[in-house]
């Protein structure tokens, strides 16, 4: 089996961002399963301009940022719980990859994706994954069965060193990771059966 190329991204602009650690942890997991990783973290996403449709002018992050996910074999995305949704800035990068819809393998298709949310409380945990999921459903891209939540009101979650503290958390984030992994092999082993329009299919 070739190396997978698993591609993360997410997280908030804050120092210490939770929700930027969790997608490294998921990224560290995959390489530790033979991917080859990227991350684009929050600093990146922030240099990404706003989404406008009718412009296509794209600067390089922009270009970099497409690229990559159009090259990938499965994804790991990252978002702050942000007033019972994900954050402007992971939106962004998502409506950035309107840039896929015309590709053969538009947007997510056949591609295994990680879920990953921090909230201050748990309600938060639950709706903004449920979102990303149908985010991510209607990009065409398979979310993992399993998802990693944490609330950060609930306890330490990361070390020092910025690495996953709590067992049941890094346990979580490790089986999401080898879902990734595993379905991106499965997906790469399967190539499309037919030559169907998916860009027409809704
Ligand atoms: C603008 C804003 C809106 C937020 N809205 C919610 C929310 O609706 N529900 C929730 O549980 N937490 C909410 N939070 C808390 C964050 O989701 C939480 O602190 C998260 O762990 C921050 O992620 P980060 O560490 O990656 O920056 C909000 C925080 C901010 C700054």
């Amino acid at each position: 089996m070739s190396q997978p190329f698993i591609v993360g991204f997410g997280g908030t602009t804050r120092p210490g961002s939770s929700s930027e650690k969790l997608v490294r942890a998921g990224l560290a997991a995959c390489e530790a399963h033979g991917a080859k990783v990227r991350l684009f973290d929050g600093a990146y996403l922030s240099t990404l301009p706003h989404y406008a449709p009718e412009d296509p002018q794209r600067t390089a992050a922009q270009t970099e940022f497409v690229e990559a996910i159009r090259q990938c074999d499965g994804l790991i995305i990252g978002t702050p719980a942000y007033h019972g949704g994900i954050s402007g800035l992971v939106k962004n990068a998502l409506d950035l990859l309107e840039d896929l819809r015309a590709d053969a393998r538009v947007y997510f298709d056949a591609r295994p994706v990680g879920l990953m949310v921090s909230a201050a409380g748990w309600q938060g945990t639950g709706i903004t994954l449920s979102a990303l999921r149908d985010m991510v459903h209607a990009m065409r891209g398979w979310p993992t069965p399993i998802g990693v939540t944490v609330n950060s009101l609930a306890g330490p979650i990361f070390n020092d060193q910025g690495k996953i503290a709590d067992p049941q958390v890094a346990a979580t984030v490790t089986a999401q990771a080898e879902q990734v992994i595993r379905f991106s092999h499965a997906f790469r082993a399967s190539p499309a059966l037919s030559g169907q329009d998916l860009q027409r299919a809704s």
